[in-house]
């Protein structure tokens, strides 16, 4: 893909899982990317992992090799925050945290050119708090990527009272030409995917935290009983249980909806170091920090079965004729077809 340098540089402040994600599909898209965030090994980790993601699309033909270096050579991985001052767009995406991210930008303000836009990746704080850290809070908007950001093709862009319509428009276009299907929102906590499924995922922890049934079983229900694309724990693993954690505690401050309150067990596994994925543990064992490889672990649901002995089945009868007898009447019927075809 043609580099586009006509629209200048895209600045990725903040190297977590999110931002790392946000300057490769940015950089994928043709951008030239600055990628900065104040630490060396944070830095050095999202190169490894853009480098590892693109080698990996590399191997399953999705990219040829020197698409892949001309994706790498657009990225700037630098700890160097004056590197972003020719920028036009700044995709803050630092830690959920209302000082840090003011800080951030304040740091900025006055230093970039007026034409700048600047967006906050915030999950759940308010971006017009956010945006009265710097002198023009009209140029400011959320741009709230989804996990992982390579991959999910949505985002939600959240205007303030103050945001400039022109302002909300650039970056619609600058969705589009990303890859994403945006959604404009308004400021209000958990905008709205996090509102509706935060309540969700917290409900899954307080479950598994009260030995309602195993992390497998949880997941296994939602996944394929309700046909998600994975369960609540894995998802809540794969957010991060320090970011999910962060996400609800803001939510509920905003809201105080019970539904918000983060299940104790989340703050727990954090403060013991079990982020999820990222960390190598969280509800589930991962082979090595960052993999989506899930290991054995003590964890895992018992089911000796040896000792029970099972009658075999013959015939079943299902009482009933509406949509859920007559399905469970096919998948019968089909398993009979299986073993002993028709008659
Ligand atoms: N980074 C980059 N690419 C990734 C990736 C990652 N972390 N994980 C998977 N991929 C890519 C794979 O390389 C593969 O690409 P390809 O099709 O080009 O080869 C593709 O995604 C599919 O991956 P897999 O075949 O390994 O696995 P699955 O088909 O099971 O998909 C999944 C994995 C995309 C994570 C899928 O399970 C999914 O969509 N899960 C739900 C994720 C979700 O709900 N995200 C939203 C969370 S809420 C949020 O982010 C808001 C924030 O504020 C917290």
């Amino acid at each position: 893909m043609e580099a586009r340098d006509s629209v200048g540089t895209i600045a990725v402040i903040g190297l977590g899982t999110m931002g790392t994600g946000i300057a490769e599909v940015v950089a994928r898209h043709g951008f030239a990317v600055r990628a900065i965030d104040i630490d060396d090994a944070t830095v050095s980790d999202a190169r490894q992992r853009i480098e590892a993601s693109t080698d990996r699309a590399v191997a399953r033909d999705k990219l040829t090799v020197s698409e892949r270096s001309e994706i790498l050579d657009r990225i700037l991985f630098t700890t160097n925050l004056q590197e972003c001052l020719t920028s036009d767009i700044v995709i803050e995406a630092v830690p959920e945290n209302l000082e840090l991210k003011r800080q951030v930008l304040g740091q900025l303000d006055g230093l970039l050119p007026d034409r700048v836009i600047w967006c906050t990746n915030t999950s759940s704080l308010s971006v017009t708090e956010i945006s009265t850290a710097v002198s023009q809070p009209s140029r400011v908007v959320g741009l709230h990527f989804f996990n992982p950001a390579p991959v999910q093709d949505f985002v939600e862009i959240v205007r303030t009272v103050v945001t400039d319509d022109e302002v909300v428009e650039q970056i619609r276009v600058f969705a589009e030409q990303i890859g994403k299907q945006a959604v404009i929102c308004e400021d209000k906590a958990g905008f709205i995917a996090n509102s509706l499924l935060f309540g969700y995922l917290n409900h899954a922890a307080s479950m598994f935290e009260q030995k309602y049934a195993s992390r497998e079983d949880i997941d296994a229900a939602m996944r394929l009983g309700c046909g998600l694309p994975m369960g609540p724990l894995a998802l809540l693993d794969l957010i991060g249980l320090d970011t999910s954690y962060q996400i609800l505690d803001t939510m509920y401050r905003q809201g105080r909806d019970r539904l918000h309150a983060p299940s104790p067990i989340l703050k727990h596994m954090v403060t013991a170091g079990l982020k999820g994925r990222k960390s190598g543990r969280g509800f589930y064992t991962y082979a090595e920090p960052g993999s989506p490889e899930i290991v054995a672990d003590d964890h895992v649901a018992k089911r000796d079965a040896s000792d029970v002995s099972v009658r075999g089945v013959n015939a079943v009868g299902v009482v009933g004729s509406g949509t859920m007898a007559t399905g469970i009447i096919e998948v019968f019927a089909k398993v009979h077809h299986r073993n002993h075809g028709f008659g």
